[in-house]
């Protein structure tokens, strides 16, 4: 398989001398998801984000990032997190023999994803304070000259990440009527737009779900007070003629379970906010729709098992198995 720099060479801001720092990350799955699609009376399909290499589209803009980091031989990065883009700037950084430093809200972040990035080598430093407050801290830090920030802010995040939207329209040949995705600091939101419009087969209405209680939300990953691209991602809305859905966490990780439980698809709570969006929104019947689910389940196993019947212990008797499987 391709690197994604590879796959999307011509429209991305690459040259021969651009090192590609790669783990294989993008031509991700497009799941139909027959089960939701009859309920909510539309055609949907699921962008599986998930299976990138680190469990989140964050690889799709953090190779450019990284790569070019490295074409520009920085030696150190920087980002503040919920825990995803630590976890990749932890992995490309390794790759590329770059020393990463991530800085993640104390008591805020999943151990899986905390774990994830220390493994990966990255000094993983915990803020007292909010991930706001540690973006603020990185950003002076970055301004300082002795680490390039790999937040969304660096233009090459968006830039990678938009790949995504090419990847949908190539699988279905076509634009989808309707995208859905989670809104946390919005330059997701920003990256499909800019996608869609590159890719030249119309922009689909896009329907963004946000917490309605963005600091203290369940959906650790989109705990974001104050997103930083709020105006880009806000304008980009509007001019599909979509909107932003301001969710209550009941919602969210209701749509989460459907997911799991009617799709088989297992995607961290916050990666539902699309679903959930649409589903309160509403959505002309018959509509070609696309959720972006944008990291794995497993990155926040307690949130799994906080809504999972409890499993059960008995002896390897086969009566008393099957006793409690009838
Ligand atoms: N879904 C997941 C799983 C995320 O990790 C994030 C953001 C989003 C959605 C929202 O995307 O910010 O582009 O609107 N996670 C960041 C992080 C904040 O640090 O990993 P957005």
């Amino acid at each position: 398989m391709a690197s994604l720099i590879e796959r999307y060479r011509d429209r991305l801001p690459v040259d021969e001398a651009t090192p590609i720092v790669s783990l294989g990350e993008g031509s991700t799955p497009l799941l139909a998801a027959p089960r939701l699609s009859e309920r909510l009376g539309v055609e949907l399909y699921l962008k599986w984000e998930g299976a990138n290499p680190t469990g989140s589209f964050k690889d799709r803009g953090m190779t450019l990032a990284i790569s070019k980091a490295l074409e520009a031989g920085v030696t150190s990065v920087i980002c503040a997190s919920t825990g995803n883009t630590a976890a990749s700037t932890a992995a490309y950084a390794a790759r590329a023999g770059l020393r990463a430093v991530v800085l993640q809200p104390v008591g805020a972040v999943p151990a899986a994803k905390l774990a994830q990035a220390g493994a990966l080598g990255a000094r993983v430093v915990e803020v007292r304070g909010s991930f706001d407050e540690a973006l603020a801290a990185a950003r002076v830090l970055a301004e300082r000259g002795t680490h390039v920030l790999v937040n969304s802010l660096n233009p090459h995040r968006v830039e990678g990440q938009k790949t995504a939207a090419f990847e949908i329209v190539e699988d279905l040949r076509g634009a989808p009527d309707v995208l859905a995705l989670p809104y946390g600091g919005g330059g997701n939101i920003r990256a499909h737009a800019r996608g869609f419009a590159e890719a030249g087969a119309g922009t689909p209405m896009l329907v963004a779900g946000e917490a309605a209680e963005r600091t203290t939300t369940a959906a650790a990953a989109i705990r974001i007070a104050d997103p930083a691209h709020a105006e880009e991602a806000g304008e980009a809305v509007r001019a599909s003629g979509g909107t932003v859905v301001s969710l209550a966490d009941d919602a969210i990780l209701r749509a989460w379970r459907d997911l799991a439980l009617l799709e088989g698809v297992l995607c961290e709570p916050s990666s539902s906010a699309g679903l959930a969006a649409l589903v309160e929104a509403g959505v002309e019947p018959g509509a070609r729709v696309v959720c972006v689910l944008t990291g794995h389940g497993l990155k926040d196993p307690d949130a799994a098992a906080r809504v999972s019947a409890p499993s059960v212990v008995v002896d390897a008797d086969p009566d008393a198995i099957a006793e409690i499987s009838s």
